[in-house]
């Protein structure tokens, strides 16, 4: 079974694509086999990555809705990279929070009996082939997003530096162990862990509130990922929107920059825990 990430928070623009995006493709870079699912109905990941969300192409919601169909024509391959590295994406649509409730209308004719179960099922099914999946959630908080977190073994929480960003990470705890004490009665066995918060998008006159902002989330007890000794938070850097916009890392449009290398050194973090 593949490593199962998810970017997750309850608020929108905090960089969970961003972060997806840029994690996979530096697993994938360093060999292993990626998939990236894009779980939003802003389907910006499929934009980023494949362009215009495709008319008449099979989609995530397809097989969320019929698990029985697979994710294999949904599926694309984005880049072959060394040292047999791969990532693919599997093409996320618009409609894509209607899932729970199209499966409950076939729900005596489907290969799983509740919808928490479908992405387990169908990551068994048809994942078996990758070394990590990422799934890339929206920011509401509904039946869609309760089971794609149940579906994840840990959770990447990126967060900006704004006054009640903490107050927001403890709420999030709280939604993540609620979520964990229902797996049972979803049919599902573990826990869903903090794989660690990420402070992203930081502004250069955010500095010291970002250091503050860090002690904090430690004070609490609550992971982060460390990324570099000179700097344990990604900057904002001019070159991610348009690396993202362009379904490239950042690396590729410049190897010096600090958000890129933040990004690379999460990877490493990430490779760490999924071994
Ligand atoms: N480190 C960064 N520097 C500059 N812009 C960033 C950075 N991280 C994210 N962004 C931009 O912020 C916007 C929201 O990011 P996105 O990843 O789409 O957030 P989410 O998926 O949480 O809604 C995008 O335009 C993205 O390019
Ligand atoms: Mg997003």
């Amino acid at each position: 079974m593949p490593y199962v990430l998810a970017t997750v928070n309850l608020k929108g623009g905090v960089a969970k694509t961003t972060t997806a995006l840029h994690l996979g493709y530096a697993l994938a870079q360093s060999g292993m086999r990626v998939r990236l699912i894009d779980l939003d109905s802003e389907a910006c990941l499929t934009d980023a990555l494949y362009g215009d969300v495709a008319l008449g192409r099979a989609t995530v919601l397809d097989a969320l809705r019929e698990p029985s169909r697979g994710l294999a024509a949904a599926t694309e391959r984005v880049a072959k990279l060394p040292l047999r590295g791969r990532l693919d994406l599997v093409l996320g649509a618009d409609e894509v929070y209607t899932a729970p409730k199209a499966f409950a209308l076939a729900q005596g004719r489907q290969p799983v009996a509740t919808f928490p179960q479908v992405l387990p099922y169908l990551l068994a099914r048809d994942c078996a082939d990758c070394d990590v999946v990422i799934l890339d959630p929206g920011a509401n908080w509904d039946a869609l997003n309760d089971a794609m977190l149940m579906a994840a073994h840990a959770v990447i929480v990126p967060v900006v530096v704004e006054p009640m960003a903490v107050k927001g990470l403890k709420r999030f705890m709280r939604r993540l162990a609620t979520n964990n004490a229902g797996r049972a009665q979803a049919g599902l066995t573990g826990q869903t862990q903090l794989a660690g918060i990420l402070v992203s998008r930081v502004l250069p006159d955010q500095e010291d509130d970002a250091r503050a902002f860090l002690m904090e989330i430690d004070r609490a007890g609550l992971r982060r990922f460390a990324l570099l000794p000179e700097r344990a938070y990604v900057p904002n850097s001019p070159i991610i929107p348009r690396a993202t916009g362009q379904g490239v890392p950042a690396w590729h449009l410049d190897a010096r920059d600090a958000a890129a290398r933040a990004y690379l050194a999460l990877a490493e973090e990430v490779a760490a825990l999924a071994a």
